[in-house]
């Protein structure tokens, strides 16, 4: 089936949010880095929105999924507990940094993030949040009332959740006070000071939330200060710290959670995506000072904690440690970042690099304005489809090109799919 069948069949039976996406590749089959489908393999250096870090249909996480699958599939949490869904509680509990002791399971990131600001309400009897521009936490109401990274994601929806304030995240290649990199004096910080005393006092702000390393955004890792300032601000005045792991969570950017390589650590911690390679399944992970006053029947959901993705969670966090991925995403990003260091010299129309771990965004720019140039990225993807290599943007205006390939991927794939970004960028000079 090529591109045009699918659309076509698409346009027919799905809305356009999805069918007039981009690329709708038909896939018949995943294994490690590779999608297939007609003879034809495609480079997934997306690991499908950075869900599959230990690569697609890993045999280990396949085969934990098949048994449980003939033990029980729904044990739905609360009326039931399958030996998966105990285990896996157990398992995150023990890896989880800082407080964090206790677990609530949902399906989607959206879900966990909508369960952390309901939680967060509850706990401190206070109804504002602060979250950053940038931001991309997900597409239910509550996510989308906390989400500033595209002003499409709420057009259409308000009035969305009241009580929530958006101030500058601190994307140093386009530092909002004109800051040289390297420079900062963390004004984020002092606007965030500022919006309390102005805007939004303290003693009504339930949460701060923000993603460690911006994804949806950008590709932009916070500076530590950055992180370390919003936990002092919140120990001040009572505030629950929220990070949003859902993408940078279980080894993507060189540890088990960012929060480890920064040394800042939340009150709540929201995780999803890549826990069970692409079996859907989402964490609160919170400690038991905040959660453990969660009244019961005052949250819930049907699927959460589903045994079969709980039994594959199990499966992939024993894969993430046995090959040490987060060491490999360590490593392997390093050299990767050390390889497109020179990049925003050597060609005109890359303005920055960064990244963490193998979490990296390159951001494509008009030479001329420096403004950030989508377009070019969108033809930069389809180049690169057209010869075997799928990757996909984030930013605003889609200028960034991700690299996020599976923590596995074998180093000389690796090395051919930014040879081949390489040469695309050259060509546009
Ligand atoms: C940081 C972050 N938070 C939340 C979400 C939403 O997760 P989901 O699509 O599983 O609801 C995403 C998805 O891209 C994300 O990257």
């Amino acid at each position: 089936m090529d591109r045009e069948t699918v659309r076509k069949r698409l346009a027919a039976s799905v809305p356009p949010v999805v069918s007039e996406d981009w690329p709708n590749i038909p896939v018949d089959w995943a294994r490690g880095h590779l999608l297939g489908s007609d003879g034809r393999e495609v480079v997934d250096m997306m690991s499908g929105f950075a869900v599959t870090n230990v690569g697609h249909n890993h045999p280990d996480v396949i085969e934990a999924a098949r048994r449980q699958m003939e033990a029980v599939v729904h044990a739905p949490a609360g009326v039931m507990a399958s030996e998966a869904q105990l285990l896996l509680a157990e398992t995150l509990v023990d890896l989880l940094p800082g407080d964090l002791d206790m677990v609530w399971f949902g399906n989607s990131g959206a879900e966990a993030v909508d369960a952390a600001l309901k939680v967060a309400r509850m706990a401190t009897g206070r109804f504002r949040f602060i979250s950053f521009y940038g931001s991309f936490h997900g597409r239910t109401v509550g996510a989308t009332s906390v989400t500033g990274s595209k002003a499409g994601h709420r057009r259409g929806y308000g009035p969305l959740l009241p009580g929530v304030s958006f101030l500058p995240y601190p994307n140093c290649f386009r530092c909002p006070w004109g800051e040289a990199e390297g420079d900062c004096s963390l004004e984020c910080l002092s606007a965030l000071r500022e919006h309390m005393d102005r805007v939004a006092p303290p003693d009504e702000v339930a949460g701060v939330i923000v993603e460690p390393v911006q994804g949806e955004g950008g590709f932009i890792p916070a500076p530590r200060g950055f992180l370390a300032g919003l936990r002092k601000v919140c120990d001040e005045h009572g505030i629950l710290l929220i990070f949003d792991e859902i993408q940078t969570g279980f080894g993507r950017t060189g540890r088990n959670f960012a929060a480890e390589t920064f040394g800042v650590y939340p009150d709540l911690m929201c995780l999803a995506k890549a826990l069970a390679s692409g079996f859907p399944i989402s964490v609160l992970a919170g400690s038991s000072g905040v959660l453990g006053d969660w009244p019961v029947g005052s949250h819930g959901t049907t699927f959460g904690g589903n045994s079969v993705s709980a039994a594959a969670a199990i499966a992939t966090l024993r894969v993430l440690a046995g090959e040490d991925l987060a060491g490999r995403a360590r490593r392997l990003g390093a050299a990767l970042l050390d390889r497109l260091d020179g990049w925003p010299r050597r060609f005109s129309r890359v303005g920055d690099v960064r990244g963490l771990g193998l979490m990296v965004g390159i951001e494509y720019v008009d030479p001329v304005s420096g403004d950030p140039d989508g377009d070019l990225v969108s033809s930069l993807l389809e180049s690169a489809l057209e010869r075997g290599f799928l990757f996909v943007a984030a930013g605003q205006s889609g200028q960034v090109l991700r690299l996020t390939p599976p923590l596995n991927i074998p180093e000389e794939v690796l090395e051919s799919a930014v040879d081949l970004l390489e040469e695309l960028t050259e060509s546009r000079e």
